[in-house]
């Protein structure tokens, strides 16, 4: 069912349940009032003639014919009759008749003092009785000096009761007519308005589920279909970020695929190419000894270059578990040092150690070693007759390396993306025998990320680069976590 209808059948079942309400306990209560005031009347005019009669003769009680029919006729133009009967329960007026008596337990009643009060009504009393208006009467006694001297039966028609109840209902129809149109015309503004409200929302929904996240609902703070907008906007940004996120990561994933298929063709093409010499013997018997040489530095590139890969993916996934522990750091980079020797004089570089003897650092042994490695492979690598300095120094909760050379330096554009996997700076560089695959800056993040730590670099081009990284110490990560 639509809302307007549903709004309509709202209002309607509430107007008419609450006019009938008020319908059956007014007519209720107008018809108890009529026959109170009716009984009360009545009960005045037998009190009063009883008091006439008993003044007019003074000591006897006996009731005068001719005053009662006085009375009787007074009281005929008010719709009213009686009857009297003396304390031997005979009826004494309109015309004596001693046949004529009240049932003896009513008699005992007015013996003990009690009237009566009789209601006629015609709803209740069959349509035989029915004098099609409702009719009353009260039965009083009369006493003299505490003496039951007689009983007057008096009574009357309900006096304005049906044209009071036709009146009231009258006004009741009126009342529901009135309320009916108000909550009529007001269910009807405020359905139009709630459908208009709840319009824009579906509307803006189709929006979005099209695909079209620049919408923005009003939200004026004031009521639930507010509440509602303000929620949409909020699930709109939500989408529109995990959009965003969803395409990026897509594009991520399509070039990752170009550059590892543009990677991998490189060794492929040159073995192949080697194989092909081989298998038709155009590879003078004096090369072959290079070339196989050649294809297994290839091979081992491709090896490598998967290896990183699997471990780059483990890094990034939360895959490879970290054996943390605290050792002297310059010992590693002593070593690091000796290792790195040949590579540099290779590159005419000088390498120098700066660092104090006791360096702690709170770190996976072999996954700092990989870091530095790393960090000083592509130091000398892009450095030619220069100088790279490896230092470590304590900071306030932990421990701060550096590598610096000064080598070709990256301009700042390039300095954006070579923590991306495949991102070279330049791709024209000449290569080094063992061959890059712009993975190792990639696992370095992923490493220092891993450890809690941050890295960071400095570089200007033909100046040199540095390379910053500082790992916390043991519980301090933590206490970061706890208090962010
Ligand atoms: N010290 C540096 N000086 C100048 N350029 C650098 C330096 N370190 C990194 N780069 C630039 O960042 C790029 C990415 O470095 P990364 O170590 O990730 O890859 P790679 O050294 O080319 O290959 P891989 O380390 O996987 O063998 C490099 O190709 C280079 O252009
Ligand atoms: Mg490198």
């Amino acid at each position: 069912m639509k809302l307007l209808y549903q709004h309509l059948l709202a209002f309607l079942a509430v107007v008419l349940t609450s006019v009938a309400i008020m319908g059956v306990s007014v007519i209720h209560y107008t018809r108890e009032a009529a026959y109170e005031q009716n009984f009360i009347r009545l009960e005045g005019y037998a009190n009063a003639i009883g008091e006439q009669g008993l003044n007019n003769r003074s000591h006897s009680m006996v009731l005068d014919g001719d005053f009662l029919l006085k009375m009787q006729n007074v009281m005929s133009g008010d719709d009213v009759t009686m009857r009297i009967f003396n304390n031997q329960n005979e009826q004494i007026f309109p015309v004596p008749r001693t046949d004529l008596r009240l049932p003896s337990k009513v008699f005992a009643n007015l013996k003990r003092g009690e009237s009566l009060r009789i209601r006629n009504d015609h709803e209740k009393s069959g349509a035989k009785l029915s004098t099609s208006k409702a009719y009353t009467s009260v039965l009083v006694p009369w006493f003299y000096k505490g003496k039951l001297v007689g009983a007057i039966l008096i009574g009357s028609r309900v006096a304005n009761l049906e044209a009071s109840i036709v009146s009231e209902k009258r006004n009741l129809l009126v009342a529901l007519l009135f309320s009916l149109l108000v909550g009529l015309i007001l269910s009807l503004v405020i359905s139009l308005y709630s459908n208009q409200r709840i319009k824009r929302l579906s509307q803006a929904t189709q929006k979005v589920a099209a695909g079209n996240f620049a919408i923005h609902l009003e939200d004026k703070g004031n009521d639930e279909f507010d509440e509602l907008a303000r929620n949409f906007n909020k699930m709109v940004t939500a989408l529109e970020k995990s959009q965003e996120e969803i395409a990026a990561q897509e594009k991520r994933r399509e070039q990752f695929m170009a550059d590892a298929a543009h990677e991998m063709r490189t060794p492929l093409t040159t073995i192949n190419g080697i194989l092909e010499g081989l298998q038709y013997d155009v590879i003078p018997d004096d090369s072959k000894p290079k070339s196989i040489a050649l294809m297994q530095r290839e091979t081992k590139r491709l090896i490598r270059l998967v290896n990183e890969n699997l471990d780059y993916e483990k890094i990034r996934n939360n895959q490879i578990m970290l054996v943390k522990a605290n050792f002297n750091a310059t010992q590693v980079l002593t070593d690091l040092l000796t290792q790195m020797k040949n590579k540099a004089q290779q590159m005419n570089d000088k390498l120098v150690l700066s660092a104090p003897d006791e360096l702690p650092v709170y770190a996976d042994h072999d996954r700092f070693t990989q870091i530095m490695v790393n960090l000083v492979q592509n130091a000398l690598q892009f450095t030619q007759d220069g100088t790279v300095t490896i230092s470590g120094r304590r900071v306030e909760h932990g421990t701060e390396f550096s590598v610096k050379d000064t080598g070709i330096g990256m301009s700042e554009e390039q300095q954006k993306y070579i923590f991306e996997r495949f991102y070279k700076a330049d791709p024209s560089r000449a290569r080094s025998g063992t061959g890059e695959s712009g993975l190792g800056l990639a696992i370095v993040l992923s490493l220092v990320k891993q450890h809690g730590g941050q890295i960071k670099v400095e570089s200007k081009p033909q100046q040199g680069s540095t390379f910053t990284f500082t790992i916390f110490d043991h519980g301090y990560e933590q206490y970061v976590k706890a208090n962010e």
